[in-house]
Order: C-alpha cells, then structure tokens, then sequence
C-alpha cells in the first residue's frame, strides 16, 4: 500500500461496520439496553473526550490504560483532554458535577458507546471499540452487586454468547484489607524475584498485583504459589462478598471463584469479575466489571460506592453462537414496472412508512427480473407490484416472496393486508 493510500483506510486498529453485519451489530446493542432498562437502568450520555486528569485520577496512573494506552491530545486552547478508554469514570465525574448523588439513591444508568485505547491491534482486540455497560451508585448493598452480575449474565446468554464467569473479591483500600495483602504479596514476590521474567520483577513496586495477568511462562509458575486475596480479606469484605456468593446462588447465576483475578484498573474494590469467552482466542474476556467504593473520592467527590458492568460488542459478535433477530426492518419492497409507476412507488413506500410499515423501492431503474432480486435482498416479506393494469385501475399485486402466492387488491387495502 502506498503512503496515499494508508492515509485514505482506516487507521490501524479500527474497523467499519457495514451492512448486513451492522443489523447484527445494531440488534445486539439495543438487547443490551433493552435488558438494562428492564432493571431500572436509564440511558445516559457522556462526552467521547474527557480532561485527561478524569482518567488519571478516576482509572489510576499506574495502570496500562493509562500509562500506556490513552489517546492523548492538546486542543486549540492548549488543554489535555482524552479520547474515552472507558465508560466508568466519566459516569461517575458526570454524577457528581450534575449532583445527582444528592437525588434518590441508587443512580442507576445504561451507556453505548465507542471507547479508545492505543493496544496491538490483533483478532478481538480494536483501538476504537464497543462497549455497553450499567453503572449502578449510591448503595453498597450486595443485593447491586448480584444485580449487575445477574443482568450481564443475562444479556449474554440472550445475546446467543456462551460464557464463563468468574468472580472474586478485592477487598478495599485499606491496611486492615488490600494493603495488608498487598505487603504479603510483595514480600513473597521479592522473595522469589530471581524466578520472575524480567519485566514483572520491575513491576513489583509499581503495581504488584498485576502479576497475576502476566503472560511469561515463568511468573505464571511463581504466582500459583502466591498468597491470594480471597484468604486475606477484612471480616467486612469476606461477609460482603458471601453474601454477593449467595444472592447469586440465589437466582442461579453459575460462577466460578478465581481467587487470581485482580482487574486491570485502579479503582477496583471488592467484588470483581469477568466473563469470558470459549471461543475466542487470547483476548477471551467479552466483558468485566466490579465495584469501585473510592473511585467517587479520586475524583473529588464525597465517599459513595458504586458497582458496574462492561461488555465489550466487538468480541461478543465474534463470539456469539446462537443469532438474534437480524433482518433490515424491510417489510414491503416496491416494484414499479413503467415511468408511470415510478413516482406512484415512492408515492406508496413513503405512504407505508408513514403508517409504520418498513418499506423499501427500487431506486436505480431495473427491470421486472433485477428489481425482484432486490425485493428478496432487501428482506421484505411481501413485494407490491406496480404495472400499467394496476395504476389503471387504482390496484395493487401483492406477492408473498415466501411461498410466491399472489393476489390484487385496491390499493387502500394494502396496509391492513399487509398488517393481518
Ligand atoms: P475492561 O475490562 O477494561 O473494563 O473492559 C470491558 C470489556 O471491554 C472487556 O472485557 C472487552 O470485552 C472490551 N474491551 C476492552 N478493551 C478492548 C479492546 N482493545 N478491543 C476490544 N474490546 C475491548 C472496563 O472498561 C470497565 N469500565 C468496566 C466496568 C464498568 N467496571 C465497572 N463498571
């Protein structure tokens, strides 16, 4: 490819979405509100581009994402601002400037949207990607956390992707908690530095707990030995995280305990999880989520816990087995033979439309033969043929393109056929 030409694709790393994979596309997002709002979920919006400071002090700088991976950029006036990595900090920075926390309590709210990381680019894993995802604020109750576990769960399995699930408790920023663990953890680390891969032993200081999603053979082997949280936990998070373990038993969401799961984002406190995938390859997490108890006070705000869920679309429609609904919502297709009937096809699909009945029209002029090609492209049911005779006689030929039986009818007729 030539330098002209690299400039005129999308950038590396990012993908169009065309049709037909965009109904799929579209059709999975929308289960995902749908789902979402069935729990109380509300939609909210937030800005694609953030001051970079949001995801400093909400997503942590120690982490990947935002050491490494942020889409960083000075505007016009010479201020930082960032193309969103995630969804999570914002919602809480929009929570909080719009004091919405001092309104009823939780703050539940849904969100769609593109989401950007500077990573390798490989099969299941985009610099511009997809994610939904609920946020729930304002309660600590493990009746949330077992809500937005359950509703993930859900939406999955409605959405035709067969997951794993696998849950763990944090525990909380404190000494009696994490911290304590932390100290354990580092001690034993240091303890066996000599048998980590190099770029894990630099790591121990800056963030030792991402070890555990190291992918050298060598420190794999150091970490099945290594103390796990899940035994460490304060007397409140291991009873919070029992009850979570119970609710979910409760409603029969099947999980698995994964004391090794630590998440790669700073805000994290107790529960935490993520679902994965059997068949994707090395990028196998279609989703993720946990608590984030202190994510409100990094970010200026009053103490007010707070638990999420992120699915990520792009691997959930390379994962998925089972197909919903995905036909354009075409249900008529209009054929127009002759000049005359040209201006009547567009005349009757704007008409269906307007009564709500998806219609669709040849636009380029074709032939009987080309223009029934299109009607079965398109996904219609039924086509309504417009030939001499009919504009005629004021009639329409509606043709069943299933079993290919006809009949004419007046042409005011045609929406109440079409809708029995
Ligand atoms: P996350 O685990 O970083 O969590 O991302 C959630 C999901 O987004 C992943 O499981 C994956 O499916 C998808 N994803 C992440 N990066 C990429 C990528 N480069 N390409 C394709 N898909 C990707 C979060 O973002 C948290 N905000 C989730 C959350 C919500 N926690 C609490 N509330």
């Amino acid at each position: 490819m030539s330098q002209d030409q690299r400039e005129l694709s999308a950038p590396k790393g990012t993908r169009d979405l065309l049709p037909p994979e965009s109904w799929a596309w579209q059709s999975v997002v929308r289960l995902a509100m749908d789902t979402f709002a069935e729990a109380g979920y509300a939609p909210i919006e937030t800005p694609i581009f953030e001051h970079t400071e949001v995801f400093e002090r909400g997503v942590g700088e120690a982490t990947e994402v935002v050491g490494k991976q942020m889409y960083t950029f000075l505007d016009r006036g010479e201020r930082s601002l960032t193309l969103r990595p995630e969804g999570t900090a914002p919602v809480m920075r929009a929570v909080l400037e719009h004091n919405l926390h001092r309104g009823p309590l939780p703050i539940k709210v849904a969100y769609a949207g593109p989401m950007f990381r500077q990573e390798r680019p490989q099969k299941g894993r985009y610099r511009q990607f997809f994610q939904v995802g609920i946020e729930a604020i304002g309660s600590d109750d493990p009746r949330v956390d077992a809500e937005v576990i359950e509703v993930g769960t859900r939406f999955y399995s409605a959405a035709g992707v067969e997951t794993k699930l696998l849950v763990n408790s944090i525990g909380h920023q404190d000494p009696s908690c994490r911290q304590g663990y932390i100290k354990l953890l580092v001690e034993y680390l240091e303890a066996n530095s000599s048998s980590l891969a190099p770029e894990d032993r630099e790591r121990i200081g800056a963030n030792p707990l991402r070890t555990f999603d190291s992918k050298e053979a060598k420190t794999k082997e150091v970490m099945a030995g290594a103390p796990v949280i899940t035994d460490h936990l304060c007397p409140s998070c291991a009873e919070h995280f029992e009850a979570v373990r119970g609710l979910l038993a409760d409603v029969g969401v099947g999980y698995e305990l994964q004391p090794s799961l630590v998440r790669g984002l700073d805000y994290y406190t107790r529960t935490a999880f993520e679902w994965t995938s059997t068949n994707l390859g090395s990028q196998d997490a279609v989703g993720g989520g946990g608590r984030y108890d202190g994510l409100s006070e990094s970010l200026g705000g009053p103490p007010l816990p707070g638990i999420g869920i992120a699915p990520g679309i792009d691997r959930i429609m390379l994962a998925r087995q089972a197909r919903v609904s995905e036909a354009a919502p075409v249900r008529v297709y209009v054929v127009a033979l002759g000049d005359a009937a040209k201006g009547e096809s567009f005349r009757l699909a704007t008409r269906l439309r307007a009564a709500g009945i998806g219609a669709d029209l040849d636009l380029m002029g074709r032939g009987m033969k080309g223009q029934m090609k299109d009607a079965s492209r398109s996904g219609a049911r039924w086509a309504v043929i417009l030939g001499d005779d009919e504009m005629a006689s004021g009639q329409v030929t509606l043709k069943d393109l299933g079993t290919g039986e006809q009949e004419t009818m007046p042409s005011d007729q045609l929406e109440a056929r079409v809708r029995s």
